[in-house]
């Protein structure tokens, strides 16, 4: 098969991508490891910047957007008891939309065929090939068959463990890392939500983060040692936990019910600067990692997709390379911001095991200064919000 984009991987990133392609009638092609019901299986993020609201608005694939979006004009950090609430809205003129990962993936996924974007599922063994000539390829297997897709570029948008970061020669690999001593267990249930807007909250007993996908919806995380199992956590733990947390500061405390999903995701801080070898292209979690203190991954993932989008139409229309040539330090330029803002805000609302006495009074000093100081939560809210691109 030849295509002009070969798109590795089909989370938001990918299929983002192969939208803004193909609606500007460039043809490209998808190949995902996994099937349709895995991918929406995934129970990820949930707050969604412009940057991504405007794609999915620019791409007509915002029915669900509209209908669904839960728009919110504040956020709370909770310190203690105290609840610091940050008016995005009047500290920015911006909002945030609640609309789950899942959902903008499901609009995707439905959008495709009668936008005619091909997306492989189930395809095993994805390799890429000869990404420093001027004909790349991707080979990948489909019910025992090996296949091969010829293309201009290959677009690898298949996330942390996928295999196009893997395939750029080490010797040229310039990457950035940090581990969190720490993971976020989460419980996604039908129950209302214990606040009409989220709690970010550094307690005694850690972070723990209240959201939501509706009104009846609730998602809740709270930190946990990397060495703790779901097996330890049954429900009514988790329950007990939060209502512990989350009683006290919200406005109708936490309600609890069957889970619909558990998981435990580690957290991590990640940059691989080397975002195109040749005609190869990362964008999204293939490039780079958050932790998800600041729900920054999925609109990172989709400001990539912006710039590279933009840099290929540019290239088709009018045999313009310099956004192709420019796509890495544009992109890195937003992501190292999203990466400190990340950071910044896991410091400040987590408990690390290694701190003392006195960084935890560092903590209170500095959410105490956020709550006196109209600058400092201008800063956070510019930066929740979501940078310009
Ligand atoms: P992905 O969504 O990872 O998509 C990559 C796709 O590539 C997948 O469909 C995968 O199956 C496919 N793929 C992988 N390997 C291959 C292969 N060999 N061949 C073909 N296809 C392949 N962000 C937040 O903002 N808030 C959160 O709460 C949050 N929670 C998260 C929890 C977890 C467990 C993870 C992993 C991430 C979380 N994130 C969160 C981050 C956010 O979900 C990601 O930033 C976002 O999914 C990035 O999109 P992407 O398309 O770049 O990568
Ligand atoms: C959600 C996840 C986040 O990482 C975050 O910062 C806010 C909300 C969520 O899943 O709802």
């Amino acid at each position: 098969m030849k295509t002009r984009v070969a798109i590795i991987g089909s989370g938001p990133s990918g299929l983002l991508l192969g939208h803004l392609l193909r609606a500007a009638g460039i043809d490209c092609v998808i190949v995902e490891r996994q099937s349709p019901d895995y991918v929406l299986g995934r129970i990820r993020a949930g707050v969604l910047e412009t940057v991504t609201t405007g794609l999915m608005e620019q791409l007509g694939i915002d029915a669900g957007l509209k209908a669904k979006g839960l728009l919110e004009e504040g956020f709370n950090l909770a310190d203690g008891e105290r609840l610091i609430r940050i008016e995005i809205t009047r500290l920015t003129g911006k909002h945030v939309v609640v609309y789950g990962q899942t959902e903008v993936t499901r609009d995707l996924m439905d959008a495709a065929p009668e936008r005619g974007l091909q997306i492989v599922y189930e395809a095993k063994e994805v390799a890429l090939h000869d990404l420093e000539s001027d004909r790349p390829s991707v080979t990948y297997l489909k019910d025992g068959v090996e296949h091969r897709i010829e293309a201009d570029f290959i677009a690898g948008c298949d996330g942390f463990h996928g295999p196009s970061r893997k395939a750029i020669p080490g010797a040229q690999a310039r990457e950035f890392e940090r581990e969190y001593p720490f993971g976020w267990l989460g419980i996604l249930a039908d129950v209302p939500p214990c606040h009409p807007e989220l709690i970010y909250a550094n307690g005694a007993r850690g972070f723990a983060l209240a959201s939501m996908r509706s009104t009846t919806r609730s998602r809740y995380y709270i930190q946990v040692p990397l060495t703790d199992t779901l097996d330890q956590w049954p429900a009514a733990r988790l329950w007990d936990e939060l209502a512990e947390r989350f009683d006290p500061i919200s406005e109708h405390g936490v309600t609890g019910g069957p889970a619909l999903e558990v998981s435990i995701a580690p957290l991590r801080s990640y940059v691989f600067e080397t975002m195109r070898h040749g005609r190869l292209f990362l964008a999204g979690d293939a490039a780079h990692i958050v932790p998800p203190t600041g729900a920054k991954g999925l609109n990172l993932a989709a400001s990539d997709v912006a710039y590279l989008s933009d840099a290929l139409i540019a290239h088709y229309r009018h045999g313009d390379d310099a956004a192709l040539a420019g796509y890495e330090a544009k992109a890195l330029a937003r992501i190292w911001k999203a990466e400190r803002f990340s950071w910044y805000l896991t410091k400040l609302m987590h408990r690390f095991p290694e701190d003392g006495r006195f960084e935890h009074r560092m903590q209170q000093a500095e959410l105490d200064y956020v709550a006196s100081s109209e600058a400092m939560q201008r800063v956070i809210a510019e930066n929740y919000v979501g940078l310009p691109l």
